[in-house]
C-alpha cells in the first residue's frame, strides 16, 4: 500500500473534488466518494476566488455540519461569487431568498408556516390520491418507453400537484420547468446550463405568479389559497414559498422514481423481494434513496469562526457536506456497496439532518411506498432496452434524465 505524505493527499482530494462537481454528470461518484472518505473526514479545498473551502465525506462530520447552529445556507454575499448577477433575475431572486437559503429565526418563521402541512398525519391524508394516480398511470403502460416521461413525470406532477392544490397538467408543465431549472441548486454550471437555468426558471415564477392571481380571485380550499391569504399584500413572499415548496417538492422524487426502477431493474432479486412481501415498501424506499442519493451533496457556510472535526473553520467558510458519502459510511452502514432492501434501518441521511430537514420527507416516503411494490408487480419483467442517461450538471442533483425500458 502506498503511503502519502499530507500534501500528495490534499492534492488528491482537491482532483477528486474538482472531477466531482464538474458540469458533467458522472455515472458513478461512488468510487470517489469512498476515497474521499478514507483520505480524511475532512479536507481543506483551496479553490480559486473561495478563500476557504471543506469538504465532510463521512457520516459523522456531515451529520455535525447540518446539525451545528454556526452553519447555515450560503449568503448573499456566497451567491455573488458562485452565480454573480443573481440579483439581476427575477428566479434566482426567488429561490434565494426562499427557506432554503435562510438562516437561524428568519427560516423557522418561513418554515413553521407550512410545516403543518407535511407532517406524516397530514400527508397521510393524501394516501389514497396518490394511490390513484400511481394505478391511473400504470394501468395506460406497456411495452418500450421511456420511463422518466411516461411514469417519474407524471406521477410526481399528480402528487405534488394534489399536496399544493394544483391541477396535475398544470405541475405537470411547470414541473419540466423546474426540472430545467434545477441548476440553481448546482454549485457548479456552465454558462450554457446557467442561461438555461434562468429561461426555463423565469418561466416557473411567471406560471406561479398567474397560479396565485387565479387563486386570490377565486381562492380554494388548498395550500396555495392558504399563502395567498396569509401573506396578503407580500406577494413576492407567497411567490417565494410556492416556487420552493413546488420546486424541491417535484424534483427530488422524479429522481428517486427514475433512480429506483433502474436499481430495481438492476437487481431483480431484490425486486423478486419487493413483489413478493410489500411490507418491505417503507424499508425499500430508504434503501433506494441511501444507494442513490437524489440529493448527493448540501453546501453550507460558517456563520461564526468555528471548527468541525478539530480543523478550525473561520467566519465565511463554506463547506461541502456529502450526504452521498456519509449514506455509505461502513461506520453507520454495514456492507454499505450493496442495495438491500430489507437493510436494518440506519439514520441516513437522505432528507439531510438539523434545521433545514427535508420538509416533504414524509411525502416522498410515500409515493416511494406506494408506487415501486404497483410498478413490480404490474411488470415483473421490466427491462432496459438502452443506455439510460444522466442529467447534468448532477454533482448536487442526481437523476436521470432518459430512462429507455420494455415493461412486460
Ligand atoms: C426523494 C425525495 C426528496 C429528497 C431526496 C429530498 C431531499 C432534501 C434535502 C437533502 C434537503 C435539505 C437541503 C439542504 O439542507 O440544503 C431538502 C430540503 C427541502 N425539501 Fe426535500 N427532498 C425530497 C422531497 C421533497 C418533497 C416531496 C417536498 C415537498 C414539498 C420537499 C420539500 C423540501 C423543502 C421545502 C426543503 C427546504 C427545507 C428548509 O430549508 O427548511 N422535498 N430536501
Amino acid at each position: 500500500m502506498t503511503v502519502l505524505a499530507p500534501e500528495n493527499l490534499s492534492q488528491e482530494a482537491l482532483r477528486i473534488f474538482l472531477r466531482m462537481i464538474r458540469p458533467r454528470p458522472l455515472a458513478d461518484p461512488y468510487p470517489m466518494y469512498r476515497r474521499l472518505r478514507e483520505i480524511a473526514p475532512f479536507h481543506t479545498i483551496r479553490l480559486p476566488g473561495l478563500a476557504a473551502t471543506y469538504v465532510a465525506a463521512t457520516h459523522a462530520e456531515v451529520s455535525e455540519l447540518l446539525r451545528r447552529k454556526e452553519f447555515g445556507p450560503l449568503t448573499p454575499g456566497h451567491l455573488d461569487l458562485l452565480s454573480p448577477g443573481w440579483h439581476g433575475h427575477r428566479f434566482t431572486r426567488v429561490m434565494y431568498t426562499s427557506m432554503a437559503f435562510k438562516h437561524g429565526a428568519d427560516h423557522r418563521t418561513r418554515r413553521d408556516l407550512v410545516f403543518k402541512d407535511f407532517t406524516p398525519r397530514r400527508t397521510e391524508g393524501h394516501r389514497a390520491a396518490i394511490e390513484r394516480a400511481a394505478d391511473a398511470i400504470l394501468d395506460r403502460l406497456g411495452g418500450e418507453v421511456d420511463l422518466e416521461e411516461a411514469l417519474a413525470l407524471p406521477f410526481t406532477a399528480l402528487t405534488i400537484g394534489e399536496a399544493l392544490g394544483m391541477p396535475g397538467s398544470v405541475a405537470l408543465e411547470l414541473g419540466r420547468l423546474a426540472r430545467a431549472a434545477g441548476t440553481v441548486f448546482e454549485p457548479m454550471a456552465s454558462a450554457r446550463q446557467r442561461a438555461a437555468e434562468i429561461e426555463a426558471g423565469t418561466g416557473l415564477v411567471d406560471g406561479f405568479a398567474a397560479l396565485l392571481d387565479e387563486r386570490r380571485r377565486k381562492p380554494e380550499r388548498d395550500l396555495l389559497t392558504f399563502l395567498v391569504k396569509h401573506h396578503g399584500e407580500d406577494e413576492e413572499e407567497a411567490l417565494v414559498q410556492a416556487v420552493l415548496l413546488f420546486g424541491a417538492g417535484f424534483d427530488s422524487p422524479v429522481s428517486m422514481v427514475g433512480l429506483g426502477s433502474r436499481l430495481f431493474i438492476e437487481h431483480p432479486d431484490q425486486a423478486w423481494l419487493v413483489r413478493e412481501d410489500p411490507s418491505l415498501a417503507r424499508s425499500a424506499a430508504e434503501e433506494i434513496l441511501r444507494y442513490e442519493s437524489p440529493v448527493q451533496l448540501v453546501v453550507r457556510a460558517a456563520y461564526a469562526d468555528t471548527e468541525l472535526a478539530g480543523t478550525p473553520v473561520p467566519d465565511g467558510g463554506v463547506v461541502f457536506g456529502l450526504l452521498a458519502a456519509g449514506n455509505r459510511d461502513p461506520l453507520v452502514c454495514p456492507d454499505p456497496e450493496r442495495f438491500d432492501v430489507a437493510r436494518a434501518p440506519i439514520q441516513t441521511l437522505s432528507f439531510a439532518a438539523g434545521a433545514h430537514y427535508c420538509l416533504g420527507a414524509p411525502l416522498a416516503r410515500l409515493q416511494a411506498e406506494i408506487l415501486f411494490p404497483r410498478l413490480l408487480r404490474r411488470f415483473p419483467d421490466m427491462r432496459l432496452t438502452g443506455e439510460p442517461r444522466y442529467r447534468s450538471p448532477g454533482s448536487m442533483l442526481r437523476g436521470l434524465e432518459y430512462l429507455p425500458v420494455h415493461l412486460s
